[in-house]
């Protein structure tokens, strides 16, 4: 019923050259598809426009890994939404771990990230996820909890058509750690309550819900087979065109 999508956070890496490289390695392994799921790349602001020439026409998406939470004015260093939307962007990537932790960035920003997005016409990839000491805790449900209610309700215009999720526990990003079948599927299943009890259960059952953390070609298959798990969203697999296929065709078998 939900649409997979399998997606690649190229984070800081791949300038445009090496950018259009692999996005034409992909380009041309997809062409002529007919995909049953979702494929995207999110590549550096530098690099989207030379992806951009590689995914015009093709299944291909593409996305940036944040954007600001104005919409114009004397804000240096920032990229608009309406920015991303005009240089070929649908998607983009808000509150990754990653500027949580180096950005220091909170609630309030997420929620105006993600209504900029909203008002671009772009769908919203919001991450969320637990900390190692907060799982060890025994709080991961209640940390999940509180990021989804910290930002979800507060959304001016959250549908399941242009809000994704992205579970990414962080103990398992970048460290080869994945997260085992069972806390992957108890924690989606328990964030897809949260967002009945948030939005509603029309919008819980529609919403993707995507895993995060080192997921590979090797892991991928059971974590999308989990009923809860719509996807992944993929860090360092997605640099390399032969890892980041490997994990789309898994999800291409799960959707058969
Ligand atoms: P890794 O796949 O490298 O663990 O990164 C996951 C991630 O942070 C995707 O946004």
């Amino acid at each position: 019923m939900r649409r997979t999508l399998v997606a690649g956070n190229w984070k800081l890496n791949l300038g445009p050259g090496a950018g259009a490289d692999l996005a034409a390695a992909i380009q041309s392994a997809l062409a002529g598809r007919k995909l049953r799921g979702d494929v995207l790349v999110c590549p550096p602001y530098v690099t989207i426009p030379a992806v951009a020439a590689f995914a015009q026409g093709s299944p291909l998406l593409l996305g940036a890994q944040d954007c600001s939470d104005q919409a114009k004015g004397a804000f240096t260093g920032q990229v608009s939404a309406v920015m991303l939307a005009e240089a070929g962007c649908s998607h983009v990537i808000v509150a990754h771990s990653e500027r949580r932790q180096y950005q220091r960035e909170t609630d309030p920003l997420f929620i105006a990230k993600i209504d900029r997005a909203h008002e671009a016409g772009l769908i919203a990839v919001f991450c969320y996820g637990e900390l190692l000491d907060e799982r060890r805790a025994g709080r991961a449900e209640a940390v999940v909890a509180a990021q989804l209610q910290g930002v979800l309700p507060q959304l001016a215009q959250a549908t399941a058509d242009n809000l994704i999720l992205a579970y990414e526990p962080v103990w398992a990003i970048g460290t080869g750690e994945t997260a085992t079948p069972a806390i992957a599927q108890q924690m989606h299943q328990y964030s897809r309550a949260q967002v009945a009890a948030l939005l509603g259960a029309d919008a819980a059952a529609r919403m993707r819900i995507l895993y995060g953390g080192s997921c590979k070609p090797s892991n991928a298959r059971e974590l999308f087979a989990l009923s809860d798990v719509d996807g992944g969203l993929i860090g360092g697999a997605s640099l390399d065109a032969e890892s980041f296929l490997g994990i789309v065709e898994a999800a291409e078998e799960i959707a058969a």
